[in-house]
């Protein structure tokens, strides 16, 4: 196969131009400007909003039944605050402003430490003005380590973005309130990276084991990934073990926020080509993260590999008589507006457009005051999520992971986000065994900006 890198100003045309001391405590994680070359040689470096100052953050490694502390400085000109996604985490750490939080205002400070129950590939990002913060860099990976680590020979964050960068400037494309972006994919980028580098090269040797955690870290992008000279399994989606290992026969979709941790044994041999390649929608594949093989390691192939532990507390939920609350997904443009009825009534869509929302979820634009369901601890709760717009939607629930049901009753591994396609119906189950307030939303960030954010309440 010819790898060919990608190209950075693809696509662009089409796009709209548009301190205190710090107290004694906790290792602090500040938020703070920095200047990063993520565009290739030769382009401007950026101007980005980082974690320590670099892209992404740093890696957060903290071992299972552990706490993770951090406390959070504020060096940005504006508020913000720090979700750490998919952990069952406590409700007062989730970071969201104004439903679990205030803002940590600009020059503040906010204490996070929480419990981490789970082990697997878990990320950490902004959650305050998120459409905005994230795409400006404010994302990075947290590993929680299995108490008997698996036997492999590397273990290697992949954490993935899609920067929409002005390619004269080198800067990001301030179009973060744009209608046209908003009510239609998303932010969609120019510039696909990893772990805050264009070209990124990670080094192997022959018959090595590696470990892949992928992260999708893109604002809106769904990412189609094949590997080029490496043969596995896939061993945990969103940081939650697959009860076997399964092999990897075909692209694997990953939508905004998601994960997934591969083994993957290095098949090409020194000079051949490696790596992960990414479809960026014209049928091409193209490099996003090479992988140079420098020689052969002397153990052979060993076979498909035992499935991870189990995280505690994950059985397959009872749904038997469990009513299913629904909740269409609706708006948008290319007639998703003008068909957006919910249940039967008329949306007021024009009213919501001057007020900058374009999309519903269960009727309603944005947060609201009111959860969509309040649920009593430890109940079993079923969602039913239909897209009725034509486009690609990202769920994400907070504070707990959630199967997805079949239609003949079937369970999907575990999840905390899913992809729901224009026109399908994807329904969700979960045991509200965490008590507090857990935003439901899309994990396109633009849409969550713009109407598609809900919440639940745990009490
Ligand atoms: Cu990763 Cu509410 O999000
Ligand atoms: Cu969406």
């Amino acid at each position: 196969m010819q790898m060919t890198r990608r190209s950075f100003c693809a696509g662009l045309a089409a796009l709209p131009l548009s301190r205190p001391a710090i107290a004694q405590g906790f290792p602090t994680l500040t938020a703070q400007e920095a200047t990063v070359q993520l565009a290739p040689d030769g382009y401007p470096a950026t101007r980005v909003w980082s974690y320590e100052g670099t892209i992404p953050g740093p890696v957060l490694r903290a071992p299972q039944g552990g706490r993770l502390e951090r406390r959070l400085v504020n060096r940005l000109p504006v508020p913000t605050s720090i979700h750490w996604h998919g952990i069952r985490i406590d409700n007062a750490m989730d970071g969201v402003p104004g439903l679990t939080q205030d803002p940590v205002p600009p020059e503040g400070t906010f204490d996070y430490a929480f419990d981490l129950p789970d082990a697997g590939t878990y990320w950490y990002h902004a959650h305050t003005n998120s459409m905005e913060q994230v795409a400006r860099g404010l994302s990075g990976a947290l590993v929680v380590e299995e108490k008997t680590p698996p036997a492999v020979d590397r273990d290697e964050v992949l954490m993935i973005h899609d920067w929409l960068l002005d390619p004269e400037t080198g800067q990001f494309v301030d179009s973060f309130q744009n209608a046209m972006t908003l009510s239609h994919a998303g932010r969609i980028g120019n510039l696909q990276g990893v772990n805050g580098r264009y070209d990124v090269t990670l080094e192997a040797r022959q018959n090595e084991r590696l470990r892949l955690r992928l992260i999708n870290g893109a604002n809106a992008r769904i990412f189609a990934l094949r590997l080029e000279g490496l043969t596995g399994w896939t061993l945990a989606l969103d940081g939650m073990p697959l009860e076997a290992a399964e092999p990897i026969t075909e692209t694997l979709v990953l939508a905004p926020a998601q994960r997934i941790d591969l083994f993957v044994d290095v098949t090409a041999a020194q000079g051949e080509n490696a790596g992960l390649l990414f479809a960026p929608g014209d049928d091409s594949w193209q490099v996003l993260a090479e992988i140079n093989v420098t020689g052969q390691a002397s153990r052979a192939s060993r076979g498909t590999p035992a499935p991870l532990p189990r995280n505690p507390g994950t059985e397959v939920p009872d749904v038997a008589g469990v009513r299913v609350l629904d909740m269409p997904l609706q708006g948008g443009a290319m007639r998703g507006i003008e068909r957006g009825r919910f249940r039967g009534q008329e949306m007021d869509w024009q009213g919501l457009i001057e007020n900058g929302q374009f999309w519903t979820l269960a009727g309603q634009a944005g947060r609201g005051d009111a959860p969509f369901a309040s649920l009593s601890l430890g109940e079993t709760a079923r969602i039913r999520m239909a897209n009725d717009t034509v486009f690609p939607h990202a769920m994400h629930l907070h504070g707990m992971h959630f199967r997805t049901v079949a239609p003949d009753g079937g369970f999907g591994p575990l999840r905390d986000t899913v992809l729901v396609m224009p026109g399908d119906t994807v329904e969700i189950a979960f045991v509200a065994d965490n008590p507090g307030k857990w935003l439901l939303h899309c994990h396109m960030l633009g849409h969550a900006a713009s109407g598609m954010t809900s919440w639940i309440e745990v009490t």
